[in-house]
């Protein structure tokens, strides 16, 4: 196992900004080596060319028949960069079988919620839905059952009277930055 990693996101792109930040202070011990966005528009991909990812790519879901041919180009870029470890940060995508058995045990999602509680696209909204008073993140492997590998870590927070989805999911995210680059670090030393 070494330790470069493959980062796949959709959005803003924090997660990948705290895990390149904590491997710039000497906290986190992997290489970023290749970040892959599903969005033309997506933060991450940007935060990814500023800090010098060396593999960047816009992969666009429309040039592939399916799937599986999408997940397998994606598959391909990853192995031949020769990462062990593929983390998901805001990936909204879902998966193929294939993908996710061509990389057992290292595929690496994070959820914003307490999983098994509120699995799903919007765990922030159905925990505010569902009226509970802690919430908070998990990062767990990634298998073909949506949001149900096992878990690595969990950080809780408090849903506050008067909370929106935005502030809940502020609250949430802040645990999030700590807890993503820790579990990466652990992984790869
Ligand atoms: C995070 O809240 C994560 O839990 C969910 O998607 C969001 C990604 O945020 N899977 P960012 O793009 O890393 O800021």
């Amino acid at each position: 196992m070494n330790n470069k990693i493959a980062v796949m996101a959709s959005g803003k792109g924090s997660n990948l900004q705290v895990i390149l930040s904590a491997i710039q202070a000497g906290e986190c011990a992997a290489k970023v080596e290749v970040v892959i966005c599903n969005k033309a528009d997506a933060g991450a991909l940007q935060i990814a060319k500023d800090a010098a990812v060396p593999h960047v790519f816009y992969v666009n879901p429309k040039e592939y028949k399916n799937r599986e041919m999408y997940d397998e180009a994606c598959a391909a870029i990853i192995k031949k960069a020769d990462c062990s470890l593929i983390v998901l940060a805001g990936y909204m995508r879902i998966l193929s079988a294939s993908f996710i058995q061509s990389f057992p045990n290292q595929i690496l999602n994070i959820h914003p919620s307490l999983l098994p509680s509120f699995k799903g696209a919007d765990a922030v909204g159905d925990a505010l839905r569902a009226g509970v008073k802690i919430s908070g993140c998990t990062v767990h492997y990634v298998t073909e059952e949506l949001d149900s590998g096992k878990i690595l870590t969990q950080a809780c927070v408090p849903v506050l009277e008067g909370d929106d989805w935005y502030s809940l999911h502020a609250r949430i995210q802040e645990q999030e930055h700590k807890i993503y680059p820790q579990v990466v670090h652990q992984l790869v030393i």
